[in-house]
């Protein structure tokens, strides 16, 4: 009995979203093996429980309200052969020194979130790649496709949809062993800075971890319990692109008979998926997870009312986010805007600024990078359209990789355009470095701080040499 009223909500959801015009989605050459896949990641357990994905929103809501502070970072595209231990490690490590900088710097609590455990597909402005006179399909992200340039590689292959499962199921593991099992522990901080090389940003890490752990001695002799500080929440979020996936891994929850999407506790829809009578925006209305919208430069007043009330009709706090990446030339005109008749609605709305995808440009060389200056530009103009229109900064969203990758030019140990080819590792979209990660949240602390003048934090301001 229980059964049928779940398989009829779910044939339901699935006969709603396929109702609808869908982009960006692989050509299989196979459906029939793509449906094979599909009834077979329906067995597979959920990734993330409805309990945390609930908890996940109400911080989300906070941060609407100025509560909470949101970051975001990971891979552009994460690879299954970059999923090692390592790697993955370096980057949660990133995450929780940016989340520890903002934290102090702000005195609020920090939403901590992987683009990390899912983020294997990718959206592509173009559908084809040309080489030497070859035109094969274009790399869609490991989920769909390999990234060597073959036939064979290129060509979507669904079993890809398992291993994606399989990895992300690893990933997220190895997450909730760093994270609840000790290693993110506030009283090892000052770990987190070793091995870096010296210079400003760890320098200025070092200093902060020695104020840590002061409070940490002041709190233990004053008898407050540590245990708070032992373990850290930190979520996993990724776009949710493939539309057969997300679909699999939707499930109803047994205690409220709601819809999950259990692949990530967050999932978000692309600039290039958000066209508002799409597939992408039909499926995630129907769950219940805190969900994003990315919004570019062609993003008007009328797509946030209509996003708005099609998204959280019934202005759930924590519900959506919407995250801006227009562009540093544009955002000072573009934003003030939206965020106007994101107010009008009435709605609670997290507004995140994502300064990487909307400041992306070509070198001479061919590299596609982002300048460290015009990524900094774009979360200040975030920052200061939002008290000029007496808003709410939510957060930011990053693309960044724990190890010392020179993919964007700039930042205090300068990456210059000739430094690019050093270590040029990603197969998508450039990404900040361990260093110009910490550099950011330094400055993004600043600006936190600054909107809470109560706070007077010299351990942030004491550092000119580095710039900000
Ligand atoms: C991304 O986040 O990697 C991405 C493709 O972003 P957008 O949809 O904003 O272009
Ligand atoms: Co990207």
């Amino acid at each position: 009995m229980e059964h049928s009223v779940e398989q009829l909500h779910l044939q339901d959801f699935e006969a709603a979203w396929r109702a609808c015009p869908a982009v960006q989605q692989p050509a299989y050459p196979d459906v029939v093996e793509v449906q094979r896949v599909c009834v077979e990641l329906k067995r597979r357990p959920p990734l993330v429980f409805a309990g945390e994905v609930n908890e996940l929103r109400e911080l989300m809501g906070k941060a609407a309200k100025g509560e909470a502070f949101v970051l975001t970072g990971g891979d552009c595209a994460e690879t299954f052969a970059e999923s090692t231990a390592d790697h993955l490690k370096l980057k949660v490590q990133t995450i929780l020194q940016m989340a520890v900088v903002l934290t102090y710097g702000a005195g609020l609590p920090v939403v901590k979130m992987g683009r990390m455990a899912g983020q294997y597909a990718k959206p592509r402005s173009a559908d084809t790649e040309t080489r030497n006179g070859v035109t094969l399909e274009s790399y869609r992200g490991d989920a769909v496709n390999g990234h060597e340039f073959t036939r064979e590689s290129r060509t979507p292959n669904p079993k890809r949809l398992l291993e994606t499962y399989q990895y992300s199921a690893a990933t997220l593991n190895l997450i909730r062993a760093f994270t609840q099992g000790g290693y993110a522990d506030m009283r090892r901080v000052h770990e987190w800075n070793k091995g870096f090389v010296n210079n400003p940003a760890y320098a200025r890490f070092d200093a902060l971890a020695q104020s840590i752990d002061a409070a940490m001695q002041f709190m233990k002799a004053t008898g407050v319990p540590a245990d708070a500080m032992r373990t850290v929440d930190f979520y996993s979020a990724h776009e949710a692109l493939l539309l057969e996936y997300e679909n699999a891994l939707t499930r109803v929850d047994s205690i409220s008979e709601d819809l999950y999407d259990t692949s990530a506790h967050f999932v978000w829809i692309g600039e290039r998926t958000r066209q508002l009578d799409g597939a992408h925006l039909e499926m995630l209305s129907r769950v219940k997870n805190p969900i994003g919208v990315k919004l570019g430069p062609s993003a008007t007043a009328e797509d946030v009312t209509h996003l708005a009330e099609r998204l959280n009709p019934e202005g759930i706090p924590g519900r959506l986010t919407l995250i801006s990446r227009l562009g540093n030339a544009s955002v000072r005109e573009i934003l003030p805007g939206l965020l106007r008749a994101g107010k009008a609605t009435g709605k609670p709305i997290v507004w995140m600024c994502d300064p990487m995808h909307g400041n992306t440009v070509k070198t001479a060389s061919g590299y596609k990078t982002r300048h460290f200056e015009t990524v900094l530009d774009e979360v200040r103009a975030f920052f200061e359209v939002h008290e000029a229109e007496g808003m709410i900064p939510g957060g930011i969203h990053v693309e960044l990789t724990g190890d010392d990758v020179t993919e964007i030019v700039g930042g205090t140990e300068t990456v210059d355009e000739a430094a690019l080819a050093k270590r040029y590792e990603t197969l998508v979209d450039p990404r900040l470095n361990h260093q110009q990660s910490l550099e950011l949240a330094f400055m993004v602390a600043e600006m936190l701080a600054k909107l809470r003048p109560g706070l007077q934090n010299t351990d942030l301001v004491d550092f000119p040499e580095m710039g900000f």
